[in-house]
């Protein structure tokens, strides 16, 4: 899969809604309800970062819910990415962008959602192709101001920011014309998953969805 195929899949999935939750799943038990109240509160893309033990099976577990485009984040090695395909993850997301990364997803034809945070960086994987970019850690790497800026000499690249996006400051990435959309964990606090208040997520994941109309 070429880097402009990845980046028009990412466009499609980064246009599903305002807001990618990253979700951070510890019991198993809680994944498919988890992808199922997010959905039904209208976020369909959802990022599984691989940071637990049962987050390949998570993603198993919830890429068959209605309506959900599940995919793996916090892609380090080439490794995670063969694992998060064959777990059924429809897309990838790095937190940054290396070569391996980048070799291993062209391979598996899993669209890539590569992370940048300079204008060096964003460049490098623009002269590669890759037009959609995650921006990562937002907040701390100039957050809304850094991508309005970046947005006049390099208009042609769009992103999803994530990293202290929260409901107050989404809107100040989401009214820039390079943004498709913002990943944040805010929507999936893990006293409800505990709680196992779908409710409360459905609710959360509903508030994030209106965002932007
Ligand atoms: C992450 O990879 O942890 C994401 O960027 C989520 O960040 P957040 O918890 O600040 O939303």
């Amino acid at each position: 899969m070429t880097p402009a195929q990845q980046s028009a899949e990412a466009l499609k999935i980064c246009r599903l809604a305002p807001v990618v939750p990253v979700l951070i799943v510890e019991d198993l038990a809680h994944a498919r309800p988890l992808a199922e109240a997010l959905v039904t509160g209208g976020l369909p893309a959802l990022e599984v970062t691989l940071r637990t033990p049962c987050a390949l099976d998570a993603i198993r577990a919830m890429a068959d819910v209605p309506g959900g485009v599940v995919g793996a984040g916090t892609l380090l090695t080439a490794a995670d990415v063969k694992a998060a395909k064959k777990a059924g993850a429809r897309f990838g997301v790095s937190p940054g962008s290396s070569p391996a990364i980048i070799q291993a997803c062209q391979d598996e034809g899993l669209p890539l959602l590569p992370g940048a945070v300079t204008a060096t960086e964003i460049m490098a994987l623009l002269e590669q192709g890759y037009t959609v970019q995650k921006f990562f850690p937002a907040e701390q790497s100039g957050g809304a101001a850094f991508l309005k800026s970046i947005g006049s000499p390099i208009p042609q690249v769009s992103f999803c920011p994530t990293g202290g996006v929260s409901l107050k400051n989404a809107p100040d990435y989401l009214s820039l014309k390079n943004i498709l959309c913002v990943g944040g964990s805010w929507v999936a606090p893990k006293e409800a998953m505990v709680r196992g208040d779908w409710a409360a997520i459905t609710t959360l994941a509903a508030e994030a969805a209106r965002l932007r109309a």
